[in-house]
């Protein structure tokens, strides 16, 4: 092993990470997948909705901005952090306005991919049913803030990636929303290709004239449940090697 690799146990598997990778980023490249849904690869972490919270060395943090260091203890597959994370998720449906059955997103919506995959059966909190916006000026996109979880995945590819400032958020607590740089989306600079359209990982920004291409029931997550995909780059052991 090199001198800036290291080993650190997450859940008693063995991952070997590099300097500079934080605990998700080491354990998505060896294939354990730790529930997230403001991280995105190609974005700084934020931090912000805790859905990824791991216990290290016996105490609670982030696993998208916690560094991972030699040695480290990690637990993240367990019925207590589980149960936290569907909370959470819970707490995401009851705060927004969510009806799944006539969402353009359904099949490929991280938040309802991680319903399924955290065991929510039913909301079992109040819901809010806020008041909010959608926006449809723009001839390309438009923004329904019903399925927003302000994960801020947009803010941070809109500044970083796309080297504009089209969205930020305004106000606190209950009342933090989704803003955008102008009164209508139509007066922004947002364009299409852009990548803060595409990183959100529910349906609240939707590129018009695109929806329902794909069939339900042959999206991302009807096929294979979330982190599949993650999970899918641990080494299996080669056939009849287990019942040597
Ligand atoms: S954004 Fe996701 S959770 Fe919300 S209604 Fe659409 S599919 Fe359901
Ligand atoms: S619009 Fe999408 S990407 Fe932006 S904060 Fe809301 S959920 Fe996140
Ligand atoms: S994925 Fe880590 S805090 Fe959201």
């Amino acid at each position: 092993m090199s001198e800036d690799k290291f080993t650190f146990t997450v859940d008693g598997i063995e991952i070997e990470a590099e300097a500079g990778q934080s605990i998700i980023q080491a354990c998505d490249a060896a294939g354990v997948y730790i529930p997230r849904l403001c991280y995105h690869p190609d974005l700084e972490p934020a931090g912000h909705c805790r859905v990824c919270t791991c216990k290290i060395d016996g105490r609670r943090s982030s696993a998208c901005t916690m560094p991972a260091a030699h040695g480290m203890v990690v637990e993240s597959d367990t019925a207590e952090l589980n149960g936290d994370r569907r909370i959470l998720i819970e707490m995401l449906f009851a705060e927004g306005n969510h009806f799944c059955p006539s969402c353009e997103k359904s099949g490929d919506c991280e938040l309802q991919a991680l319903g399924y995959r955290l065991g929510m059966v039913a909301v079992t909190l109040p819901y809010l049913w806020p008041e909010r916006e959608l926006d449809a000026t723009h001839p390309d996109i438009f923004i329904d803030r019903n399925r927003c979880i302000l994960c801020s995945r947009c803010i941070r590819a809109s500044r970083t990636e796309d080297g504009k400032t089209v969205f930020g958020f305004e106000g606190r607590g209950i009342h933090l929303r989704l803003n955008i740089d102008a009164k209508h989306l139509d007066e922004t600079t947002l364009a299409a290709a852009d990548k803060g359209v595409h990183v959100c990982p529910v349906g609240c920004i939707v590129i018009k004239r695109t929806g329902y291409r794909t069939p339900y029931g042959n999206r991302q997550f009807d096929q294979a449940p979330i982190g599949s995909e993650i999970e899918a780059r641990r080494a299996r052991p080669k056939r009849g090697v287990e019942s040597k």
